[in-house]
């Protein structure tokens, strides 16, 4: 049997989502082993295998058929916006994409100014500001603690995940405007799709039954 391999984002999600394998008698806990170097955790018995990956290089995994299958936020799939099968909201993992800044920059997005927007997403601000809001934007890529740009004067607002809203609070910042809910998702390689599809529809009943109970 061919093993389907199966790309984690590292991280919070990764938790979670061998919290719901184990659940559903799927042993993946050899992928989060800390006491091991090793990359890739295979289960002989399952016919299985689960790596763990930065999310934006989830899709590109199961984009090129690396991965059979990717657990990834919509956050990131979207960004990447590669051709791939979204095939599951697993539920967990829930957030929201915003516009966030002071209440001083409310402003500059009732007028429609020409402001700079920093963020880790600039693919999903170039469609909101772009293409939803026809607002002429300069969109300035960074790489993480996003809250900062407006702070410290790189940028009038940022579009970042917002989850409990701590961080922008602590902050004196404040969602603006909400771009989009976020959750973890499924994701599967179109031609795996077909040449596995029994196994992976199975595995994806499976994750269904065992999310409709509750987490
Ligand atoms: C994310 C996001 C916010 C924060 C939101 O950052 O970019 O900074 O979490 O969560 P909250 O609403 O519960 O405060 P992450 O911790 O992933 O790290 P990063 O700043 O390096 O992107």
């Amino acid at each position: 049997m061919r093993y389907l391999t199966i790309a984690l984002t590292k991280g919070r999600l990764a938790n979670k989502t061998l919290e719901l394998f184990e659940r559903i008698g799927v042993d993946a806990s050899g992928a989060l082993d800390k006491n091991t170097r090793k990359l890739v955790f295979t289960n002989e018995e399952l016919g299985l295998r689960f790596f763990l990956a930065k999310g934006p290089d989830v899709p590109t995994y199961v984009y090129y058929g690396a991965a059979d299958i990717g657990i990834v936020g919509r956050d990131t799939i979207i960004e990447e916006n590669k051709k791939l099968y979204e095939v599951l909201d697993l539920g967990y993992g829930k957030c929201r994409m915003c516009v966030c800044g002071p209440a001083s920059a409310r402003k500059y997005l009732e007028n429609g100014d020409t402001i700079r927007v920093a963020t880790k997403y600039p693919n999903i601000a170039k469609d909101y500001f772009l293409g939803r809001k026809h607002q002429t934007v300069e969109i300035i890529k960074m790489n993480g603690s996003i809250e900062l740009a407006p702070i410290v004067g790189l940028s009038e607002v940022i579009v970042d995940i917002v989850e409990t809203g701590s961080t922008l609070r602590e902050n004196g910042l404040e969602v603006l405007e909400e771009v989009c809910p976020l959750s973890a998702r499924m994701v599967v390689n179109q031609v795996s799709m077909k040449m596995e599809n029994e196994r992976i529809a199975d595995l994806i009943r499976r994750l269904k039954n065992e999310l409709a109970k509750g987490i």
